[in-house]
C-alpha cells in the first residue's frame, strides 16, 4: 500500500516512487502536517518535529495545552477559520448561528485501493484500482457538526498525490460554506520561488517566476473561467531550480472557473499554500443531507527540477486524466477554414477548401463559426443552432456529403454557452441568459453567456447540439467560449443561493459535456475559449485537445507553448501553421509540430512552391508523430532565459527516437553554440537520420552537438532526428 497508519504514532505517511508526505493525528485530534517531498524511510518517521516557533499572541488550544503548541504557528493540515490560526484558511463555514469559526478535528478514516470518480465534476482516474490508494479522513466541527472529509489518493508511480474534500451537512440546520479549498500545505521556511502562468488574449501562460515575500501572493481568477489572465497551476520551487535540479512542488487545479491559488509567508518565515475555488464570488448554501465536493487538486514533487516536474504531470495526464478513444488513436490531421475565411464562406468555398487540402494531405476539414443562424459577423445567431441555408445549400448533410466524398473527415464549431441579443432564441428567451434585474447586461463581442445553471436551458441547447450531431456525419467539435461571465446571478434560485451561480454555471457546463462524451463516444472534441481562455485540466477530462491560442505567430507562440508545457501535455495543445507573415513555413511547421497539429489557412491561396513544401511537412508530421504525441518532453532552452534562441527534444519512452527543434528568433551572427541533449541512453548509439552521422548517447548529453554553423538568421529553424541503431 502506498498509504500506511502507523497506529503508535498517529501518522499517515503516503508515499510515491519518488516523494512521501506525512501528517499525524496530533493532541487533542488536530490534524497536523509533518513533511512533504523526496521518500525518507517509514523508520524515521518519528524523528519528524513540526515547527515551534511560538510566541506572545499565539492563542493556545484547551484542548491540546501542549508545550509550545498553538494553531496559530502549527502546520496544520486543512487550515479553518477564526479558532487560533491567523493564516489563511483553507476553509470556513457560516454556521446557523451567523458566525464563522471553524474548528475541524479528526474522527476517523479509511484507506481502500483505487479512487472514486467526484459526482458531476471531472477528475484524474485509475485504470486499474491497483494503480492508486486513496484516504478518507473524516473531520468535524463538533460544535456545529459539519463533517468534511479529505480525500487523498497517491498514484504510487507517477508520483502525484491528489486532494480534495467533501462537506456534509447532517445536521437538522443550513449553514453555508464560506471557504472552500481542495489542498492546503505547510512548508517549512520560506527560501522559495514561485512559479505561475500569466497572460492575456493571444500571449497565454507566459512564465513568471520571482522569490516569496512576507504576506500573501496570489493568482486569481473571477471569470467565470480558469482564464487568459492566470493559470490554475503553480510552481514552489527551492531557490536556483533549473530544468533539471531542484526541489518543485508543482500544483494544479482540476477546475475551469474561478480559482485561487494563494501563497502565505508568515512573520515567522514559514509558508501555507491553500488552492481552491476562489471564495470570492462563492458561498454555498448546504441544507441538512446534501454535500458539497470540491474541485480536485494535483501535487508533483520532484527533486529532478522543473522538467522533471512538467514529464511527471505530462505522463501522469496523458494516462490517468485524458478519456476515450483519443487517448490514444492517431488525431486526425485537421485544417481550420477560420483564419482563411472568417464567416465569409458557403459550401462551394468549403468544397474548394476540402479539394485542395485533399491534395496536400490534410484529412479533415472544421467549418469554424458562421454557419448557422443569419451569421455574417459576430452580432448574431449565437444560441440558434440551426444551418444556414442561404450560405450551405442543400443544407449541413449534403456539404458534409461532398466533403466526405473528397475522402475527408469533417468537424464543425460550436459556442454553446453563448447568446447573441440578435437570435431568435433571446427574443423568445430574454431571461436565458445570466443577468442581474434591474441592471445593464455587459456585453462582449456582442454576446451573452447563457444561465447554465438552468437546467431547462441546457437540456435545450444540449437537444440542439444532440440534433446536428446526430444528423450528420461530424467526427470532431470545436467548443468555443468566447467571453467571460458578468452579472452573475439567477433569478430561479432564491437568495441564499445567489453565490452558488458561478459553480452552478460549471457544473452545467461539465454535465452538457458528459452527455456529449456519452452519447458521441468517437466525437473528437478540442475545446477553446478565444485561444487558450479555459486550458485546464477540467477541460481536458472531456476533450483531449485544446486550442493553445488564437495568436498563430510562431514566434510569438514559443512563450505560450513554452510555458503551456509547464503541465500540459503536448498532446493537448491545438497548434496550426496559418498565413501569418512572420518566418516561412519550415519555422511554421517547426514550431506547430509541437502539438496537436493542423492547418489554419486558405488552401486555394497557396502557390505551388507552397504546396509541394506543406505536402513534404505533412509527410514529416506522420513519420514524428509517435515521439511527439507520446514521447517525453525536454526543454532544452527557453525563451523566458534566452532572447535569441529556443530548443526542446521529445524522447520516446523506450529512448530510441528523439527529435531536436532549435528555432532562431533573433539573429546571433557567428555565435558559438554547443547544444546538450537530454533524456537519452548514454550507452545507445544515435544515428541523425539527415546526415547519416552516429553519435554516442554519452556523446550527445555530455559534449552535445556543435551546431553553430546551422541556420541563425531571424526566424529561421531546423530539427535533428536521431534513431537508436
Ligand atoms: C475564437 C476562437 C477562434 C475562432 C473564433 C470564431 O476566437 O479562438 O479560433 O473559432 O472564436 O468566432
Amino acid at each position: 500500500m502506498a498509504i500506511k497508519f502507523i497506529e503508535e504514532t498517529k501518522t499517515f505517511k503516503l508515499d510515491t516512487k519518488t516523494s512521501s508526505y506525512i501528517f499525524r493525528v496530533f493532541e487533542g485530534n488536530y490534524l497536523v502536517h509533518y513533511y512533504y517531498g523526496a521518500t525518507i524511510p517509514d523508520t524515521e518517521v518519528e524523528e519528524l518535529r513540526f515547527r515551534a516557533n511560538y510566541a506572545s499572541f499565539c492563542p493556545d488550544s484547551p484542548s491540546a495545552m501542549v508545550y509550545n503548541f498553538s494553531p496559530d504557528v502549527t502546520p496544520l493540515e486543512y487550515s479553518t477559520f477564526g479558532a487560533g490560526d491567523f493564516r489563511l484558511s483553507a476553509f470556513a463555514v457560516e454556521n446557523a448561528e451567523g458566525n464563522k469559526v471553524t474548528d475541524l478535528r479528526y474522527v476517523s478514516h479509511k484507506i481502500y485501493s483505487g479512487k472514486q470518480p467526484i459526482p458531476g465534476m471531472p477528475s484524474t482516474y485509475v485504470n486499474e484500482d491497483s494503480e492508486a490508494d486513496t484516504l478518507e479522513i473524516l473531520t468535524e466541527d463538533a460544535v456545529t457538526g459539519v463533517l468534511v472529509t479529505l480525500i487523498y489518493t497517491v498514484f504510487n508511480n507517477h508520483g502525484v498525490i491528489t486532494r480534495r474534500v467533501k462537506v456534509e451537512n447532517k445536521t437538522d440546520k443550513p449553514f453555508y460554506i464560506d471557504t472552500v479549498h481542495s489542498a492546503c500545505i505547510d512548508f517549512p521556511g520560506m527560501d522559495y520561488e514561485m512559479i505561475d502562468l500569466y497572460g492575456r488574449w493571444g500571449k497565454e501562460r507566459a512564465v513568471d517566476r520571482y522569490p516569496l515575500h512576507h504576506g500573501i501572493q496570489s493568482i486569481k481568477s473571477k471569470r467565470g473561467s480558469s482564464s487568459h489572465n492566470h493559470n490554475p497551476f503553480t510552481a514552489i520551487v527551492t531557490k536556483g531550480t533549473t530544468e533539471d535540479h531542484g526541489d518543485c512542488y508543482g500544483f494544479n487545479l482540476v477546475y475551469s472557473s474561478n480559482f485561487s491559488i494563494d501563497v502565505e509567508v508568515d512573520g515567522f518565515a514559514c509558508t501555507r499554500l491553500v488552492m481552491g475555488i476562489n471564495p470570492d464570488g462563492f458561498k454555498w448554501y448546504l441544507e441538512p443531507g446534501e454535500e458539497f465536493h470540491s474541485p480536485e487538486a494535483v501535487m508533483v514533487y520532484t527533486n529532478e527540477g522543473l522538467g522533471e516536474m512538467s514529464r511527471i504531470f505530462h505522463r501522469f495526464y496523458a494516462n490517468n486524466l485524458i478519456r476515450g478513444k483519443w487517448k490514444k488513436a492517431k488525431r486526425p490531421l485537421l485544417i481550420n477554414n477560420w483564419e482563411g475565411t472568417g464567416m465569409d464562406f458557403d459550401d462551394d468555398k468549403l468544397v474548394s477548401f476540402a479539394k485542395h487540402a485533399k491534395d496536400i494531405g490534410l484529412e479533415m476539414l472544421v467549418m469554424d463559426d458562421g454557419w448557422f443562424g443569419k451569421r455574417d459577423d459576430d452580432k448574431s445567431s449565437l444560441g440558434d443552432w440551426v444551418v444556414a441555408e442561404y450560405k450551405l445549400k442543400g443544407g449541413l448533410s449534403h456539404l458534409i456529403d461532398r466533403v466526405n466524398a473528397l475522402g475527408l473527415k469533417f468537424g464543425i464549431w460550436f459556442e454553446p454557452e453563448m447568446i447573441s441579443p440578435d437570435s431568435d432564441i433571446y427574443r423568445a428567451h430574454p431571461d436565458w441568459c445570466l443577468h442581474t434585474e434591474g441592471r445593464d447586461k455587459s456585453i462582449a463581442r456582442t454576446q451573452y453567456v447563457i444561465d447554465y445553471s438552468r437546467k431547462e436551458v441546457r437540456d435545450y441547447i444540449y437537444g440542439r447540439m444532440h440534433d446536428i450531431l446526430s444528423n450528420n456525419n461530424i467526427d470532431y467539435l470545436k467548443w468555443d467560449f468566447n467571453r467571460n461571465l458578468t452579472e452573475v446571478s439567477c433569478s430561479q434560485l432564491p437568495k441564499e443561493r445567489q453565490g452558488e451561480v458561478f459553480h452552478r454555471f460549471v457544473l452545467g457546463t461539465y454535465e452538457i459535456m458528459d452527455r456529449l462524451t456519452k452519447d458521441f463516444p468517437d466525437l473528437l472534441i478540442e475545446n477553446c475559449s478565444g485561444g487558450g481562455g479555459r486550458f485546464d485540466p477540467g477541460m481536458l477530462y472531456y476533450s483531449p485537445q485544446i486550442w493553445t491560442s488564437d495568436n498563430t505567430d510562431p514566434i510569438e507562440r514559443l512563450t505560450i507553448q513554452f510555458g503551456t508545457s509547464m503541465c500540459y501535455p503536448t498532446s493537448t495543445m491545438g497548434a496550426h501553421v496559418s498565413a501569418c507573415r512572420r518566418t516561412g513555413y519550415e519555422t511554421k511547421m517547426n514550431v506547430a509540430l509541437w502539438g496537436s497539429f493542423g492547418y489554419e489557412l486558405d488552401p486555394d491561396k497557396l502557390t505551388a512552391e507552397e504546396k509541394a513544401e506543406i505536402t513534404a511537412q505533412i509527410e514529416l508530421y506522420h513519420r514524428y508523430y509517435d515521439v511527439i504525441h507520446y514521447g517525453d518532453l525536454y526543454r532544452l532552452i527557453t525563451p523566458f532565459e534566452n532572447e535569441f534562441k529556443v530548443a526542446w527534444q521529445h524522447v520516446s519512452e523506450d529512448k530510441n527516437e528523439a527529435l531536436v527543434t532549435v528555432i532562431q528568433i533573433k539573429q546571433a551572427y557567428n555565435q558559438f553554440f554547443m547544444l546538450r541533449l537530454k533524456g537519452l541512453d548514454l550507452q545507445k548509439t544515435y544515428k541523425d537520420t539527415e546526415t547519416g552521422k552516429t553519435y554516442s548517447g554519452a556523446y550527445l548529453m555530455n559534449a552535445g552537438l556543435n551546431l553553430t554553423y546551422k541556420p541563425n538568421g531571424d526566424g529561421q529553424s531546423y530539427r535533428i532526428h536521431l534513431l537508436a541503431e
